[in-house]
């Protein structure tokens, strides 16, 4: 019988170099190899993120700026698919000819398709609330994990080993920085977009294209306005349950606490110190460690 105190994880090979991907646990390999045969399209705008690190609040907002203002209905998943759950031929059937086909991925760089003419937009948060979120993630999915009596400080020690979903958070965000500098990728934090989301979402939109950026600003900036009200904390937590529409208990909503430091209530003092730890071994080398000195509430207890 499975250990139900940690999540359960299916290990999934890449078909030609054998390297194993690690999903949620009721996947197969069926869904690893299908999203591997995905061929990226010149207007593709790929949504890249590790886990919990604001990934379906970018979604909505690239969503929200590429037509206009007009919100997606139903489950996010129908119109902007997630490559390694839903594949080629999920990918393909979507009609690209008026609108740019949005690809959400947690896949490491390697494994997202490549086209020098699409656009690579990832969003990373700091670990220690990406940890804790990822926390209620499991426990809102137990029918995914298999975890019904999840135990906080054995996922935190599975976390910081990178015993989790996707070869975990450090490797991941270290790959994706060391290419930020190209033109067809965008860095972004989730903190700045709490901070600032007019300034950051201006800048997905001139990455998007200048004329998604103009006609954010025309009227006064209505349709910024309107971007900036729809992509809300509270307008996405009211639609959480519609926007993912996976089963989970009412009390845990996808879309949960949306703030940052959510860490001071769950991690203990020595938990922090690893963290603060692996950050510095992890993101010195490539200097994204210092991603978050200018937002002094990140770190402050
Ligand atoms: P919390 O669990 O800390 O609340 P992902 O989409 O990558 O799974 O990330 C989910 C995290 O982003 C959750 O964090 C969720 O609440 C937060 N989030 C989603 N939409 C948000 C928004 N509009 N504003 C702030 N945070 C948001």
């Amino acid at each position: 019988m499975n250990d139900k105190t940690v999540p359960t994880y299916a290990y999934l090979k890449h078909p030609v170099t054998g390297e194993i991907c690690v999903y949620p646990g009721d996947f197969e390999q069926k869904h690893c190899e299908s999203a591997l045969q995905y061929k990226a399209k010149p207007n593709d705008v790929f949504v890249c993120s590790y886990s919990k690190c604001g990934t379906t609040w970018l979604q909505n907002i690239i969503w929200l700026i590429l037509h206009k203002g007009e919100q997606i209905r139903g489950d996010i998943r129908k119109q902007i698919p997630m490559l390694e759950f839903d594949g080629d031929e999920k990918l393909n059937q979507i009609d690209d000819s008026k609108f740019p086909r949005v690809v959400k991925t947690h896949f490491k760089l390697k494994w997202v398709p490549q086209h020098p003419k699409a656009k690579y937009i990832y969003i990373t948060r700091n670990p220690k609330d990406a940890m804790v979120s990822y926390y209620y993630h499991c426990k809102g999915f137990v029918s995914h994990f298999d975890c019904e009596d999840l135990d906080f400080n054995k996922l935190f020690d599975l976390y910081v080993k990178g015993d989790v979903e996707f070869w975990g958070y450090f490797d991941h965000v270290t790959e994706w920085y060391q290419k930020r500098n190209e033109t067809n990728v965008l860095f972004l934090l989730y903190e700045d977009l709490k901070v600032d989301p007019k300034g950051e979402i201006l800048k997905i939109a001139e990455f998007l294209g200048k004329n998604y950026f103009e006609s954010l600003l025309v009227e006064n900036g209505k349709l910024l306005q309107q971007v900036i009200q729809d992509s809300s904390f509270s307008v996405m937590q009211t639609a959480s349950a519609e926007l993912i529409s996976l089963p989970r208990p009412k009390s845990l909503p996808f879309i949960r606490k949306g703030v940052i430091g959510d860490w001071n209530n769950h991690l203990s003092s020595e938990q922090s110190k690893i963290m603060e730890e692996l950050i510095k071994e992890k993101g010195d080398p490539s200097g994204w460690s210092s991603l978050w000195d200018k937002h002094e509430n990140v770190w402050s207890i």
